[in-house]
């Protein structure tokens, strides 16, 4: 009589258990699937990108020397151009409006054939705004003669952290060799 017991009472605790174990798994995958329900953020912003005069925000480091554009063959004269450029990004083209953000980093001409191409490796980082501090990543292929181009985001960190996306950039003016270029941003992340 008292094994019968004790047998069922170990066998109850036993489902108990079982069902514990079931719930804490549900629980855990519950938070987990709620923190990495993925979310989209779009950003529009204007970069500002001065190659020349006193305000230059990107500097040519190599060669030095300009690239003469009436060459019989600009593109192969410009390729292996190389510029660092600290950016800033504004709320509008007006460059006097408000500053959201900056873009830091490298861009190179990498391409020696039909058309102007750089590559971008560049980080964006918020300075205003409810992503103030956040960064993401950009590598990719700007043919910078094209209306639009697109360019992929490959990383980012705070809000974000684990990003994925895309650019769309367009020339919104252009005065000698400085632009003002609208950015299109989509991202997805998980925080
Ligand atoms: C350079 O920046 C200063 C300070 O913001 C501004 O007053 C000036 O107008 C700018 N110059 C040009 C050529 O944009
Ligand atoms: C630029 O290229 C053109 C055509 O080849 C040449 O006549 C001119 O001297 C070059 N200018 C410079 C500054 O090298
Ligand atoms: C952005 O964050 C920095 C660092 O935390 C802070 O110093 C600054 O005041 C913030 N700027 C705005 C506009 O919130
Ligand atoms: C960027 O977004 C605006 C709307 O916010 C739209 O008018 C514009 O066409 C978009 N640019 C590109 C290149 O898709």
């Amino acid at each position: 009589m008292a094994n019968i017991c004790s047998t069922s009472s170990s066998s109850s605790s036993s489902i108990n258990n079982v069902l514990f174990l079931l719930l804490a798994v549900l629980l855990v995958f519950f938070i987990n699937t709620e923190a990495l329900k993925p979310k989209v953020t779009r950003l529009e912003f204007y970069m500002h990108d001065i190659v020349s005069g006193p305000n230059q925000t990107a500097v040519r480091v190599a060669p030095t020397e300009p690239v003469n554009f009436t060459s019989p063959d600009p593109i192969a004269a410009s390729f292996g151009s190389l510029s660092v450029l600290d950016n800033p990004l504004t709320a509008t083209p007006d460059p006097k409006s408000p500053l959201l953000g900056r873009a830091q980093g490298i861009y190179a001409m990498s391409s020696q054939h039909e058309e102007f191409s750089l590559l971008m490796t560049l980080t964006y980082v918020m300075v205003s705004g409810p992503y103030n501090g956040s960064t993401f990543s950009v590598v990719g292929r700007n043919p910078v003669m094209e209306d639009v181009r697109e360019m992929p985001i490959v990383g980012g960190t705070g809000t974000f952290r684990l990003a994925r996306g895309y650019c769309l950039a367009q020339t919104h003016s252009l005065n000698e060799m400085n632009a003002v270029i609208r950015y299109n941003v989509t991202l997805i992340h998980y925080y």
